[in-house]
Protein backbone atom coordinates (compact mmCIF):
# COMPACT_ATOMS: atom_id res chain seq x y z
CA UNK A 1 0.00 0.00 0.00
CA UNK A 2 1.56 3.46 -0.96
CA UNK A 3 0.65 5.26 2.47
CA UNK A 4 3.77 6.34 3.81
CA UNK A 5 5.13 5.74 7.35
CA UNK A 6 4.77 8.47 9.66
CA UNK A 7 8.35 8.96 9.83
CA UNK A 8 8.44 9.67 6.26
CA UNK A 9 6.67 12.36 6.30
CA UNK A 10 8.03 14.30 9.38
CA UNK A 11 9.58 16.60 6.84
CA UNK A 12 6.28 18.22 6.11
CA UNK A 13 5.01 18.68 9.14
CA UNK A 14 4.40 21.85 10.84
CA UNK A 15 2.62 23.18 13.71
CA UNK A 16 -1.08 23.45 13.26
CA UNK A 17 -0.93 26.99 15.07
CA UNK A 18 2.01 29.06 14.38
CA UNK A 19 2.79 26.99 11.21
CA UNK A 20 6.37 26.74 12.34
CA UNK A 21 8.07 23.32 11.92
CA UNK A 22 8.35 20.61 14.21
CA UNK A 23 11.02 18.73 15.95
CA UNK A 24 10.73 14.72 17.07
CA UNK A 25 12.30 14.21 20.06
CA UNK A 26 12.18 10.30 21.14
CA UNK A 27 9.38 9.89 18.78
CA UNK A 28 7.49 13.02 20.10
CA UNK A 29 6.60 15.72 17.91
CA UNK A 30 6.81 19.53 19.25
CA UNK A 31 6.55 22.92 17.96
CA UNK A 32 10.30 24.23 17.07
CA UNK A 33 8.91 27.87 18.42
CA UNK A 34 9.96 28.43 21.81
CA UNK A 35 6.93 30.38 22.29
CA UNK A 36 4.33 28.46 20.96
CA UNK A 37 2.11 26.49 23.62
CA UNK A 38 2.76 23.05 21.51
CA UNK A 39 6.41 23.73 21.98
CA UNK A 40 6.83 22.02 25.50
CA UNK A 41 6.78 18.20 26.10
CA UNK A 42 3.41 16.13 25.62
CA UNK A 43 1.56 19.54 23.87
CA UNK A 44 0.72 16.94 21.21
CA UNK A 45 -0.50 13.76 22.86
CA UNK A 46 0.02 10.66 21.24
CA UNK A 47 -2.18 8.02 20.81
CA UNK A 48 -1.19 4.76 20.10
CA UNK A 49 1.34 5.56 17.54
CA UNK A 50 -1.38 8.47 15.91
CA UNK A 51 0.23 11.98 17.17
CA UNK A 52 -2.50 14.18 17.62
CA UNK A 53 -1.88 17.49 15.17
CA UNK A 54 -4.40 19.07 16.60
CA UNK A 55 -4.55 23.03 18.13
CA UNK A 56 -7.29 22.57 20.85
CA UNK A 57 -7.68 26.11 21.65
CA UNK A 58 -9.64 26.96 18.15
CA UNK A 59 -10.61 23.29 17.18
CA UNK A 60 -14.88 21.52 17.93
CA UNK A 61 -12.14 18.61 18.64
CA UNK A 62 -11.88 18.10 22.89
CA UNK A 63 -8.74 17.27 24.14
CA UNK A 64 -10.07 15.40 27.34
CA UNK A 65 -12.72 13.30 25.18
CA UNK A 66 -9.42 12.45 22.36
CA UNK A 67 -7.88 10.85 25.22
CA UNK A 68 -10.68 9.08 27.07
CA UNK A 69 -11.75 7.50 23.73
CA UNK A 70 -8.26 6.82 22.98
CA UNK A 71 -9.10 8.75 19.43
CA UNK A 72 -11.63 6.57 18.51
CA UNK A 73 -14.32 7.99 16.37
CA UNK A 74 -17.22 10.42 18.58
CA UNK A 75 -19.77 9.18 15.69
CA UNK A 76 -20.42 5.29 15.84
CA UNK A 77 -18.86 3.80 12.11
CA UNK A 78 -18.74 0.94 10.44
CA UNK A 79 -19.79 -2.38 11.88
CA UNK A 80 -21.76 -3.82 8.70
CA UNK A 81 -20.68 -7.13 7.90
CA UNK A 82 -19.05 -6.96 3.85
CA UNK A 83 -21.97 -8.76 2.57
CA UNK A 84 -23.82 -6.34 3.95
CA UNK A 85 -22.06 -3.51 2.71
CA UNK A 86 -21.61 -4.86 -0.90
CA UNK A 87 -25.54 -5.28 -0.83
CA UNK A 88 -26.54 -1.94 0.21
CA UNK A 89 -23.55 -0.61 -2.44
CA UNK A 90 -25.67 -3.02 -4.68
CA UNK A 91 -29.41 -1.45 -4.12
CA UNK A 92 -28.52 2.54 -3.05
CA UNK A 93 -24.75 2.73 -5.14
CA UNK A 94 -23.53 5.66 -2.98
CA UNK A 95 -21.47 6.95 -5.97
CA UNK A 96 -20.54 5.41 -9.16
CA UNK A 97 -18.22 8.57 -10.41
CA UNK A 98 -15.72 8.92 -7.69
CA UNK A 99 -13.67 6.14 -9.19
CA UNK A 100 -13.48 7.96 -12.49
CA UNK A 101 -12.62 10.85 -11.47
CA UNK A 102 -10.25 9.60 -9.55
CA UNK A 103 -8.21 8.64 -12.57
CA UNK A 104 -8.78 11.64 -13.83
CA UNK A 105 -7.15 13.05 -10.89
CA UNK A 106 -4.59 10.85 -11.30
CA UNK A 107 -3.86 11.79 -14.93
CA UNK A 108 -3.67 15.41 -14.20
CA UNK A 109 -1.07 15.08 -11.48
CA UNK A 110 2.80 15.68 -13.06
CA UNK A 111 4.28 12.86 -14.96
CA UNK A 112 7.97 13.09 -13.81
CA UNK A 113 8.80 10.98 -10.43
CA UNK A 114 6.28 10.15 -7.70
CA UNK A 115 3.68 12.34 -7.03
CA UNK A 116 2.18 13.05 -2.85
CA UNK A 117 -1.05 12.89 -2.43
CA UNK A 118 -3.38 14.14 0.85
CA UNK A 119 -6.38 12.72 1.79
CA UNK A 120 -8.41 14.60 4.07
CA UNK A 121 -10.77 12.60 6.18
CA UNK A 122 -9.43 9.82 4.94
CA UNK A 123 -10.38 7.61 7.89
CA UNK A 124 -12.61 5.62 6.58
CA UNK A 125 -11.18 5.20 3.04
CA UNK A 126 -13.52 6.96 0.36
CA UNK A 127 -15.52 5.98 -2.42
CA UNK A 128 -13.41 5.19 -5.49
CA UNK A 129 -10.14 5.35 -3.76
CA UNK A 130 -8.84 1.85 -4.43
CA UNK A 131 -7.12 3.33 -7.53
CA UNK A 132 -5.31 5.40 -5.27
CA UNK A 133 -4.23 3.10 -2.74
CA UNK A 134 -3.39 0.30 -5.80
CA UNK A 135 -1.05 3.01 -7.51
CA UNK A 136 2.79 1.90 -6.68
CA UNK A 137 3.43 5.54 -7.97
CA UNK A 138 2.05 7.60 -5.31
CA UNK A 139 2.87 8.32 -1.56
CA UNK A 140 -0.53 8.40 0.04
CA UNK A 141 -0.76 11.07 3.05
CA UNK A 142 -4.27 10.77 5.21
CA UNK A 143 -5.39 12.08 8.38
CA UNK A 144 -8.95 12.26 9.99
CA UNK A 145 -10.10 13.20 13.25
CA UNK A 146 -9.81 9.98 14.98
CA UNK A 147 -7.55 7.01 14.57
CA UNK A 148 -7.38 4.48 11.77
CA UNK A 149 -4.87 2.00 9.87
CA UNK A 150 -5.82 4.40 6.62
CA UNK A 151 -4.00 7.56 8.74
CA UNK A 152 -0.70 8.24 9.76
CA UNK A 153 -1.79 11.23 12.13
CA UNK A 154 -5.18 12.96 13.86
CA UNK A 155 -5.59 16.88 12.67
CA UNK A 156 -8.23 18.91 12.08
CA UNK A 157 -8.86 20.19 8.28
CA UNK A 158 -9.21 23.82 9.47
CA UNK A 159 -5.45 23.79 10.51
CA UNK A 160 -3.51 21.13 7.97
CA UNK A 161 -0.29 20.26 9.68
CA UNK A 162 1.54 20.04 6.77
CA UNK A 163 3.85 22.97 5.15
CA UNK A 164 2.88 24.89 2.46
CA UNK A 165 3.18 23.29 -1.37
CA UNK A 166 3.50 19.46 0.21
CA UNK A 167 1.72 17.82 -1.94
CA UNK A 168 0.68 17.02 -5.44
CA UNK A 169 -3.14 16.37 -4.51
CA UNK A 170 -5.78 16.64 -2.05
CA UNK A 171 -8.54 14.36 -1.79
CA UNK A 172 -11.63 15.45 0.25
CA UNK A 173 -15.05 13.21 0.55
CA UNK A 174 -18.03 13.83 2.40
CA UNK A 175 -15.60 15.79 4.58
CA UNK A 176 -16.66 19.65 3.55
CA UNK A 177 -19.86 19.35 5.14
CA UNK A 178 -18.70 18.58 8.44
CA UNK A 179 -16.68 20.86 9.24
CA UNK A 180 -17.32 24.90 10.75
CA UNK A 181 -15.71 26.71 8.24
CA UNK A 182 -15.54 24.86 4.92
CA UNK A 183 -13.62 28.08 3.38
CA UNK A 184 -10.68 27.75 5.59
CA UNK A 185 -10.36 24.23 5.07
CA UNK A 186 -10.45 25.20 1.09
CA UNK A 187 -7.79 27.58 1.97
CA UNK A 188 -5.74 25.42 3.88
CA UNK A 189 -6.02 22.89 0.57
CA UNK A 190 -4.71 25.75 -1.81
CA UNK A 191 -2.05 26.00 0.88
CA UNK A 192 -0.62 22.79 0.96
CA UNK A 193 -0.55 22.57 -2.74
CA UNK A 194 2.44 22.66 -5.01
CA UNK A 195 2.28 25.23 -7.74
CA UNK A 196 -0.19 23.75 -10.23
CA UNK A 197 -1.51 20.82 -7.64
CA UNK A 198 -4.91 19.70 -7.93
CA UNK A 199 -7.99 19.21 -5.48
CA UNK A 200 -10.91 16.67 -6.02
CA UNK A 201 -13.68 17.23 -3.51
CA UNK A 202 -17.43 15.53 -2.93
CA UNK A 203 -20.01 17.59 -1.06
CA UNK A 204 -23.40 16.58 -0.50
CA UNK A 205 -26.26 19.15 -1.56
CA UNK A 206 -30.06 17.44 -0.90
CA UNK A 207 -28.75 15.39 1.79
CA UNK A 208 -30.25 15.20 5.95
CA UNK A 209 -28.53 15.18 8.74
CA UNK A 210 -25.95 12.60 9.29
CA UNK A 211 -22.94 12.56 11.67
CA UNK A 212 -25.38 13.84 13.78
CA UNK A 213 -24.10 17.26 15.76
CA UNK A 214 -21.15 17.33 13.47
CA UNK A 215 -22.90 18.14 10.01
CA UNK A 216 -23.28 21.93 9.77
CA UNK A 217 -23.56 22.82 5.42
CA UNK A 218 -24.84 22.21 2.09
CA UNK A 219 -23.93 23.26 -1.24
CA UNK A 220 -25.51 23.70 -4.74
CA UNK A 221 -23.53 22.92 -7.71
CA UNK A 222 -22.58 26.73 -8.10
CA UNK A 223 -22.18 27.19 -4.33
CA UNK A 224 -19.60 24.33 -4.79
CA UNK A 225 -17.37 25.87 -7.46
CA UNK A 226 -17.31 29.40 -5.78
CA UNK A 227 -15.97 27.65 -2.70
CA UNK A 228 -12.85 26.55 -4.51
CA UNK A 229 -12.93 30.01 -6.62
CA UNK A 230 -8.93 30.02 -6.34
CA UNK A 231 -8.96 26.40 -8.43
CA UNK A 232 -8.89 26.42 -12.42
CA UNK A 233 -12.19 24.63 -13.37
CA UNK A 234 -10.90 20.53 -14.99
CA UNK A 235 -14.30 18.70 -14.39
CA UNK A 236 -17.24 18.82 -12.12
CA UNK A 237 -20.76 17.76 -11.92
CA UNK A 238 -23.48 15.97 -9.65
CA UNK A 239 -23.15 12.59 -7.41
CA UNK A 240 -26.90 11.30 -7.93
CA UNK A 241 -30.00 13.17 -9.02
CA UNK A 242 -33.65 13.88 -8.25
CA UNK A 243 -34.05 9.81 -7.61
CA UNK A 244 -30.99 9.64 -5.29
CA UNK A 245 -31.97 13.07 -3.16
CA UNK A 246 -35.58 11.05 -3.13
CA UNK A 247 -34.51 7.90 -1.86
CA UNK A 248 -32.61 10.03 1.07
CA UNK A 249 -35.80 11.97 1.75
CA UNK A 250 -37.76 8.84 1.62
CA UNK A 251 -35.34 7.34 4.34
CA UNK A 252 -35.47 10.09 6.60
CA UNK A 253 -39.34 9.98 6.51
CA UNK A 254 -39.54 6.45 7.18
CA UNK A 255 -37.09 7.34 10.19
CA UNK A 256 -39.35 9.96 11.47
CA UNK A 257 -42.83 8.75 11.42
CA UNK A 258 -41.60 5.08 13.40
CA UNK A 259 -38.62 6.76 15.11
CA UNK A 260 -36.26 4.03 13.95
CA UNK A 261 -33.47 4.32 11.87
CA UNK A 262 -33.91 0.70 10.94
CA UNK A 263 -37.51 1.59 9.58
CA UNK A 264 -35.66 4.41 7.51
CA UNK A 265 -33.53 1.68 6.16
CA UNK A 266 -36.04 -0.78 5.41
CA UNK A 267 -38.19 1.10 3.70
CA UNK A 268 -35.43 2.50 1.96
CA UNK A 269 -34.72 -1.00 0.66
CA UNK A 270 -38.54 -1.43 -0.38
CA UNK A 271 -37.85 2.03 -2.59
CA UNK A 272 -34.51 0.77 -3.94
CA UNK A 273 -35.98 1.58 -7.55
CA UNK A 274 -36.67 5.16 -7.09
CA UNK A 275 -32.93 5.88 -7.40
CA UNK A 276 -33.20 4.33 -11.23
CA UNK A 277 -35.08 7.40 -12.10
CA UNK A 278 -31.92 9.06 -12.22
CA UNK A 279 -31.61 8.16 -15.66
CA UNK A 280 -34.38 9.84 -16.61
CA UNK A 281 -33.43 13.36 -15.87
CA UNK A 282 -31.75 15.41 -18.13
CA UNK A 283 -28.92 16.87 -16.34
CA UNK A 284 -29.58 20.75 -16.24
CA UNK A 285 -32.71 19.58 -13.67
CA UNK A 286 -30.50 17.13 -12.12
CA UNK A 287 -28.19 19.89 -11.06
CA UNK A 288 -30.94 21.59 -9.69
CA UNK A 289 -31.98 18.76 -7.69
CA UNK A 290 -29.01 16.62 -6.87
CA UNK A 291 -27.96 14.68 -3.66
CA UNK A 292 -24.02 15.96 -3.85
CA UNK A 293 -21.74 17.47 -6.45
CA UNK A 294 -17.90 17.09 -6.75
CA UNK A 295 -15.08 19.58 -8.20
CA UNK A 296 -11.85 19.23 -9.47
CA UNK A 297 -9.45 21.94 -10.26
CA UNK A 298 -6.06 23.10 -10.71
CA UNK A 299 -4.57 25.14 -8.11
CA UNK A 300 -4.36 28.79 -9.17
CA UNK A 301 -3.10 32.52 -7.85
CA UNK A 302 -6.40 34.22 -9.52
CA UNK A 303 -9.84 33.30 -8.47
CA UNK A 304 -13.05 33.71 -10.20
CA UNK A 305 -15.23 36.84 -9.69
CA UNK A 306 -18.71 36.84 -8.55
CA UNK A 307 -19.80 37.63 -11.81
CA UNK A 308 -18.13 35.06 -13.60
CA UNK A 309 -20.36 32.29 -11.04
CA UNK A 310 -23.50 33.96 -12.09
CA UNK A 311 -22.74 32.74 -15.80
CA UNK A 312 -21.21 29.27 -14.31
CA UNK A 313 -25.02 28.28 -13.57
CA UNK A 314 -25.92 24.86 -15.57
CA UNK A 315 -28.89 24.09 -14.26
CA UNK A 316 -32.92 24.30 -15.93
CA UNK A 317 -33.65 27.63 -14.31
CA UNK A 318 -32.14 30.00 -16.87
CA UNK A 319 -33.74 33.85 -17.29
CA UNK A 320 -36.35 32.88 -20.04
CA UNK A 321 -36.86 29.81 -19.35
CA UNK A 322 -40.35 29.31 -16.74
CA UNK A 323 -39.73 25.48 -16.45
C1 LIG B 1 -19.12 11.16 5.93
S1 LIG B 1 -17.48 10.73 6.47
C2 LIG B 1 -16.66 10.49 4.92
C3 LIG B 1 -15.51 9.58 5.07
C4 LIG B 1 -14.71 9.30 3.76
N1 LIG B 1 -14.00 10.48 3.32
C5 LIG B 1 -15.64 8.77 2.69
O1 LIG B 1 -15.84 9.46 1.68
O2 LIG B 1 -16.16 7.66 2.84
C6 LIG B 1 -16.83 12.30 7.03
C7 LIG B 1 -15.39 12.23 7.45
O3 LIG B 1 -14.92 13.56 7.75
C8 LIG B 1 -14.12 13.50 8.89
N2 LIG B 1 -14.04 14.83 9.50
C9 LIG B 1 -14.99 15.49 10.19
N3 LIG B 1 -14.54 16.68 10.61
C10 LIG B 1 -13.26 16.79 10.18
C11 LIG B 1 -12.25 17.80 10.31
N4 LIG B 1 -12.47 18.92 10.99
N5 LIG B 1 -11.05 17.57 9.73
C12 LIG B 1 -10.81 16.42 9.05
N6 LIG B 1 -11.73 15.43 8.89
C13 LIG B 1 -12.93 15.61 9.46
C14 LIG B 1 -14.87 12.47 9.74
O4 LIG B 1 -14.13 12.00 10.83
C15 LIG B 1 -15.18 11.41 8.71
O5 LIG B 1 -14.14 10.51 8.51
ZN1 LIG C 1 3.65 26.24 17.10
Amino acid sequence: MPLLQLKQIYPFLICPRCKSNLVASRSELRCARADCIHSTAGAFPQVDHWPVLVDFTTSVLDLSVMVATQAQSVVPRGGRSRRLEALKNALFAPNSVAGDNLERLKRELPRNGRSQVLIVGGGGGGNGTKTLFADENLDLIAFDIYATPLTQFIADGHQIPLADGSVDAVVIQAVLEHVLDPAQVVAEIHRVLAPGGVVYAETPFLQQVHEGPYDFTRFTESGHRYLFRKFTLLDSGIIGGPGTQLLWSIDYLARSLFRSRLAGGVTKALFFWVRLLDRLCPYPYAVDSASGCYFLGRRSDREISPREIIKYYRGAQISGNSN
